[in-house]
């Protein structure tokens, strides 16, 4: 059976771009929930939110990558400080030709750090972007300008479902990257069951390299959710921008105000959009109307900060064996390095 009827029969069509270019995309129409009916589902709890998958829009995205660029956000710098530095650590667990599998399409700054290290022990490499929205952007295009050693095969679908597909794709092992702490992100519950799928998913020579942000002074992390510039307030209210827009809804983004807290006790950052008046949102899309109280707070992200107990704890429950773990200077960040069990 060759891998274009395999992939077939998973149920993918493959979309050829350019030379060394694919992306595949399931050819079965999605059962999960549209937009507008998740927005009314969580607008219509007592306890308001908006799911941050929503941030990441087009503008959204650039937002994102604007934070990245913050003296404050300390978490992409640390990251790439610790990439910057692992090469030498890295390969001799790469003796085989791997493939780079990366959940989420990370900033190819990041991504080019890997795929350096990935080309120092192998001749050729095939990188896996695995995203539900939009991967294949000017920036995989670039990828392939720049690296003709390479391939970018781009799986549109869920990170669960790209890397059953991605297992099934030949018998190469992955080196299946987690970064940005996106992980934090998620609440316990669906970190681990996350954390379990991935691990079902692997085969026994792949490697999960995943990166977490640490627990740390909580000035540190209030100003990197508070930023000075206002950014992370902008990528916030974005969020209702895109419901106006994509929904046909009216909520005034003046009405709204940036709120970030740490935590202590969930270890973790909050954040929220406040109501600043006592106000009404019509959003047609959702057939849906609400009432918003003065200072009412609606949920939009949680982000955790791990110790490193709990971050070998969650790794032993979900059958990881860690091999390595590597930090930045001043001990902001860790990039995991494990294998299954
Ligand atoms: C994507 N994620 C890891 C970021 C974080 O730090 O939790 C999203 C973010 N929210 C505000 N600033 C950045």
């Amino acid at each position: 059976m060759n891998n274009k009827s395999k992939q077939e029969l998973l149920g993918y069509q493959s979309y050829s771009i350019q030379e060394n270019l694919t992306y595949f995309k399931p050819t079965k129409i999605s059962t999960t929930t549209t937009f507008a009916e998740e927005i009314r589902h969580t607008l219509l709890q007592p306890k308001k939110s908006i799911s941050p998958k929503f941030f990441y829009d087009k503008d959204g995205s650039k937002i994102f990558d604007e934070i990245c660029s913050l003296p404050e956000y300390y978490p992409y710098n640390a990251e790439t400080e610790i990439l910057q530095a692992i090469e030498k650590k890295l390969i001799p667990y790469l003796s085989n030709e791997f493939h780079l599998v990366e959940l989420g399409s990370g900033s190819s700054v990041k991504t080019r750090l890997l795929i350096d290290i990935l080309l120092k022990s192998q001749n050729h490499l095939q990188y896996f972007p695995i995203d539900i929205s939009e991967i294949l952007d000017q920036s995989a295009k670039n990828l392939c300008m720049d690296y003709p050693n390479l391939s970018v095969t781009g799986v549109v679908d869920t990170f669960e479902n790209g890397l059953d597909f991605i297992e099934h794709y030949d018998d190469k092992p992955n080196l299946i990257t987690f970064l940005g702490s996106s992980f934090g992100n998620f609440s316990k519950n669906e970190g681990m069951l996350f954390l379990q799928k991935i691990n079902n998913l692997m085969k026994s020579d792949d490697l999960f390299l995943i990166g977490l942000d640490l627990k740390k002074d909580q000035q540190v992390l209030h100003n990197a959710y508070n930023d000075s510039q206002k950014t992370t307030a902008k990528f916030n209210l974005n969020v209702l921008k895109r419901i106006n827009d994509e929904l046909d809804a009216n909520f005034n983004i003046e009405n709204f105000e940036h709120h970030a807290v740490y935590d202590e006790e969930k270890g973790r950052i909050e954040m929220y959009l406040r109501s600043l008046s006592e106000q009404s949102i019509t959003i047609s899309k959702s057939e849906l109307s609400i009432t918003l109280s003065k200072d009412e707070l609606i949920h939009t992200e949680n982000s955790h900060k791990f110790s490193i107990s709990q971050i070998e704890s969650s790794l032993k429950e979900s059958n990881f064996e860690k091999l390595e773990m590597w930090f930045d200077s001043q001990k902001y960040f860790v990039l995991v390095l494990a294998k299954k069990i």
